[in-house]
C-alpha cells in the first residue's frame, strides 16, 4: 500500500489526474471504475482541463460508477448519473454509451444486481483502475459498515451516518434516499490500481483506521489493506493522526 500526502486538496486532484492521465496514456481503452461525492470533483474538473487541451482523450475509455440511489434517475440533479455528466462526462470527449452506472430506476432491484455484477465479472482482468472516497463510517461506494464484505451488487439500506453526511447535496435530509444499489467489494478488491483519495480533518479518525486498524467489514475501506496495488493520497488535514 502506498500513501502520498499532499499540501492541499488542488494537490491531491492533480497527483489523482497525474495517475489516471498515465494510465490512459499508456492504455487509451482502459476501464476505470468511477467515484462520486465532493472528493473526487477536483480531480474530475483537472482530468476535463487536461482533455480540453487535448493532451487527453477518453475517446475510447469505458467507465463504471460504483453506485446509485434507488428512486434516483438521469433527470434527478441529485442522482449519479446526473453527477458524473453534471462534473465530469459533458466535459470530456466520453462516448457516453461507454459509461455506465447501475440503474436507479430499475423495476427490478435483483435483476438490475445481477445484471451489473455479470458487466463487471465480464470484463478480462477487471477494472484497470479504481477511484474511490471514503465515507467518514469508512463505506466504500455505498458498502457500509456490516458484519459481513458483500462481494457483488447488492441493494443496501443506508447508515444514519450516511444519510445525515449526504444531506448536504439535497434541500432537507428526508429529501435523501434510504436505499442505494452498490458495487461489491469484488470488483473493487479485482481492480488493477486502487486508488483512495481522502481530503479534509473530518476523515482524519476513518483514515487512520483504514491504514492502521484492523481488517473488518465494520470499516470497509480496511480491505484495501489486502490490496496489491492500493494508493491512497490524502492532505495533511486528513492524514494528521496517521
Ligand atoms: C457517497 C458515495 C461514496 C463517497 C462518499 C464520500 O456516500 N457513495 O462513494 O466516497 O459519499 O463523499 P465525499 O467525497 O463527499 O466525502
Amino acid at each position: 500500500m502506498q500513501l502520498i500526502v499532499c499540501d492541499s486538496y488542488e494537490e491531491m486532484s492533480t497527483k489523482a489526474a497525474d495517475i489516471i492521465g498515465a494510465l490512459i496514456s499508456e492504455k487509451n481503452d482502459c476501464t476505470l471504475g468511477l467515484a462520486t461525492g465532493s472528493t473526487p470533483v477536483g480531480t474530475y474538473r483537472e482530468l476535463a482541463r487536461r482533455c480540453a487541451q487535448q493532451s487527453l482523450s477518453f475517446s475510447k475509455v469505458c467507465t463504471y460508477n460504483l453506485d446509485e440511489y434507488v428512486g434516483l434517475g438521469p433527470d434527478s440533479d441529485q442522482s449519479y448519473v446526473y453527477f458524473m455528466r453534471d462534473n465530469f462526462f459533458s466535459h470530456i470527449d466520453i462516448d457516453l454509451s461507454n459509461t455506465h452506472l447501475p440503474d436507479g430506476l430499475c423495476a427490478d432491484i435483483d435483476a438490475e444486481c445481477r445484471r451489473y455484477s455479470d458487466a463487471l465479472a465480464a470484463l478480462s482482468g477487471g477494472l484497470d483502475l479504481q477511484l474511490l472516497g471514503i465515507g467518514i463510517n469508512g463505506h466504500i461506494g455505498f458498502n457500509e459498515p456490516d458484519d459481513i464484505f458483500i462481494p457483488d451488487t447488492h441493494c443496501v439500506e443506508l447508515t444514519q451516518s450516511t444519510i445525515e453526511a449526504n444531506a448536504r447535496f439535497f434541500q432537507t435530509p428526508d429529501e435523501v434516499p434510504r436505499r442505494a444499489l452498490t458495487m461489491g467489494v469484488r470488483p473493487i478488491m479485482r481492480a488493477k490500481t486502487v486508488l483512495t483519495l481522502v481530503n479534509g480533518a473530518a476523515k482524519a479518525p476513518i483514515l487512520k483506521q483504514a491504514l492502521q486498524g484492523p481488517i473488518t467489514p465494520h470499516v470497509p475501506v480496511s480491505l484495501l489493506q489486502l490490496h496489491e496495488n492500493a494508493i491512497f493520497i490524502a492532505d495533511r488535514e486528513a492524514a494528521a493522526l496517521l
